[in-house]
């Protein structure tokens, strides 16, 4: 007998990233940060690790969200905060996407809207990105309800520019949500279309350039209309006391970010570049990792397999029409070394790979 839903007896489930529990490996596979979190984020979390614990947190994480509200420029009541930007984004699906109605997501991206559609029970409409990964044409889908854009994409790392999100967002039917879960590393986003769009919602993580995937802590920005529809959705204590004290000292040290964020982005140059002189084409990246083309899915799947037993972990997922690309995160210099140094090796040995050692 089974017990479950329909769909969710006929969904696979998403798939995370491993994270291998033994130590040793260098992991370049889901888009960690390399550098430590704040000191002050540290220092805040013994602290906070007090007899106060016994107590609920603030559910409407009021300082939180006047910290977010600092930091981003915009009003306390534009933020909702959640148990990373991945709580945020079922919060979203649970609040707009009933059985049958259209998710649009240009595809490959994050797999997680896909999950989220099938759990709902909802139409997920994948559109193909073009080869350079600009907008698909077809974007506009009468009807949706929501439209997902990865912004910079996840796994290509290319970016649509504000003004072509602004007028994908003056034109489709429901709400646009821009995941902008890499906005740091990249040259703009897409923050001010909040202002004058009130179908949409752009969302930020504290996982990936501040360090601290372990803490699961992301902030949804929008009109008050939404965040207020939003709020009756969310669990009423969905971010815990440690994380939402530990999210404002990591908010309060932009410093330490901007620092972090710079080596990042050097490593990125040093990466694509050794990547492009392999003979490797090498997709643009605006975020923090880099997404490119071996000689076949054979080979992506070799190297994938070759570095894996080197103990370096990167990402091999078989999207469809893009089964010979990798994607590695940027790590700190010393293991995107290690990392260049091995493929040359598995290049050299492995004799009709194609790839230059
Ligand atoms: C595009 C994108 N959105 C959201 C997330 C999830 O972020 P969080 O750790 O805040 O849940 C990820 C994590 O890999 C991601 O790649």
């Amino acid at each position: 007998m089974n017990l479950f839903r329909k769909n969710i007896e006929k969904m696979k489930g998403y798939v995370p990233g491993e994270q291998p529990q033994e130590t040793g490996f260098i992991k370049l596979n889901t888009n960690e940060n390399p550098y430590p979190p704040s000191p002050r984020v540290i220092a805040t979390l013994k602290e906070s690790a007090s007899s106060l614990l016994r107590l609920y947190p603030d559910p409407l994480a009021t300082r939180l969200r006047q910290k977010v509200a600092e930091v981003f420029g915009i009003r306390p009541e534009r933020v909702l905060v959640g148990n990373g930007s991945d709580e945020l984004l079922s919060i979203i699906a649970r609040a707009f996407a009933s059985p049958g109605d259209k998710l649009v997501f240009p595809s490959p991206t994050y797999l997680l809207y896909k999950t989220l559609a099938e759990i709902q029970d909802a139409q997920a409409v994948e559109l193909d990105f073009p080869e350079d990964f600009s907008l698909p044409r077809d974007i506009l889908v009468k009807g949706a309800k929501i439209t997902f854009l990865c912004n910079p994409n996840s796994p290509s790392g290319t970016m649509v520019w504000p003004e072509e999100v602004s007028n994908l967002a003056g034109e489709i039917d429901g709400v646009l949500v821009i995941d902008e879960a890499y906005a740091e590393f990249a040259d703009t986003n897409c923050l001010a279309l909040v202002e004058k769009h009130s179908n949409v919602l752009i969302l930020r993580t504290v996982s990936k350039s501040y360090s601290l995937a372990g803490l699961r802590l992301g902030f949804c920005i929008g009109q008050e209309s939404l965040i207020e529809g939003l709020m009756k959705v969310k669990d009423s204590y969905n971010v815990d006391r440690l994380s939402m004290a530990a999210g404002i000292a990591a908010l309060d040290d932009q410093e330490h970010l901007r620092r972090n964020v710079e080596k990042i982005k050097e490593t990125r140059s040093y990466l694509i570049e050794s990547l492009r002189e392999m003979g490797f084409f090498v997709y643009p990246s605006q975020s923090n990792y880099v997404f490119f083309r071996t000689p076949s899915p054979q080979v992506a799947r070799e190297i994938y397999q070759q570095l894996k037993a080197r103990q370096i972990l990167i990402r091999y997922v078989e999207y469809r029409r893009f089964e010979d690309c990798l994607r590695v995160s940027i790590g700190t210099k010393e293991e995107i070394d290690t990392f260049l140094d091995r493929l040359a090796e598995v290049g050299a040995r492995g004799q009709g790979l194609g790839v230059r050692g």
